[in-house]
């Protein structure tokens, strides 16, 4: 059976004998790891992770998902770090505000990525901008050319925090070491992926060249939007996709520094996002409807599509 796990990017030949009566379901592991190091720290940060499941199911064109057994954390720790796997230097707090609901929600795709969502209209801004940030990890951006193995471009990508001009570099090679799961599916690439081989989707977004360009960071409600006394600037945004014939790992990385008009204070944020494939298994049965939908675009901190602004005028 020949599943589609992410339209117009990957699919996947599942060896079962009979095809499935609701299809398949997707599970992703999702994780967030996010560390504020203020400027004058001479004592260390403070992390927030996220750990959560993206549970999807194929469309047309679609997913439709919603996240399952969220659980976010924070405490602070002695390193200033932000690469050190850490050990917290106090007590571990639960922060269930950073907790995604699990509500059903559609990504509708195009060939280059993500294409906009649907959510139920009573979604919380906050909330839908966590959901965008995460899922946009399923946006490769561009149409990749599957003939070449190794090669760069430069291209204008739409992603959920703007719309940059950004470095692509792809990489097929082979796989030092051989995978020894043997799990009961093959992914399938679009630009094709030969036995034994990795591929690697590089993005580099050059943050000087955006039309438009939104300093978010994760949880975040206020920062970028009008009357906000916290001034944000994104310094960096780096994504990358690996695929191999079992795995997909799709994450992003950015910096973000932060103040308050108030305070003199810069605080520096990093943040990993990482979205992993981790089953496809048959669904229980076919996906529940998104209720009182309606469309929103990709980009955080933009309520509705354009469109549909228009319509209520
Ligand atoms: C990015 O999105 C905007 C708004 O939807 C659209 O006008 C533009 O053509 C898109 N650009 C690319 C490169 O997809
Ligand atoms: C998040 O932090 C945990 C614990 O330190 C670590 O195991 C994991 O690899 C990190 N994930 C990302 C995406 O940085």
């Amino acid at each position: 059976m020949y599943v589609v796990v992410i339209p117009f990017f990957l699919a996947a030949h599942l060896t079962v004998d009979q095809p499935w009566k609701h299809g398949p379901e997707y599970t992703f592991q999702v994780q967030v790891n996010c560390t504020a190091i203020p400027e004058e720290s001479i004592y260390g940060s403070v992390r927030l992770n996220l750990v959560s499941k993206l549970i999807c199911q194929p469309k047309t064109n679609a997913l439709s998902c919603h996240f399952e057994d969220s659980k976010a954390n924070s405490f602070v720790v002695d390193s200033s770090d932000p690469s050190e796997s850490v050990v917290p230097a106090g007590p571990i707090n639960r922060q269930p505000a950073y907790e995604i609901n699990e509500d059903q929600f559609e990504i509708k795709f195009n060939a280059r990525g993500l294409d906009g969502l649907m959510v139920n209209e009573n979604i919380q801004p906050r909330e839908l901008d966590m959901i965008r940030m995460i899922v946009g990890q399923l946006s490769v951006g561009a149409v990749l050319d599957g003939t070449r193995n190794d090669y760069t471009f430069d291209t204008t990508e739409n992603f959920t925090q703007g719309e940059c001009y950004t470095t692509f570099k792809i990489d097929k090679k082979l796989v030092g070491r051989p995978s020894y799961a043997k799990p009961s599916y093959a992914l399938d690439p679009i630009f094709g992926l030969k036995d034994g081989k990795i591929a690697q989707i590089r993005k580099i977004r050059n943050l000087h060249m955006c039309t438009h360009k939104v300093p978010y960071f994760f949880g975040s409600a206020e920062s970028f939007r009008d009357g906000s006394d916290i001034i944000s600037e994104i310094s960096l945004s780096d994504s990358q996709i690996i695929v191999t014939s079992t795995e997909i790992i799709s994450s992003t990385s950015n910096v973000i520094t932060t103040s308050k008009v108030t305070e003199a204070v810069i605080t520096t944020l990093y943040e990993n996002v990482r979205v992993r494939l981790e089953s496809i298994q048959p669904a229980k049965s076919e996906p529940p409807a998104v209720k009182e939908a309606e469309p929103a675009s990709i980009f955080i901190g933009r309520w509705l599509i354009d469109s549909s602004s228009e319509e209520d005028n």
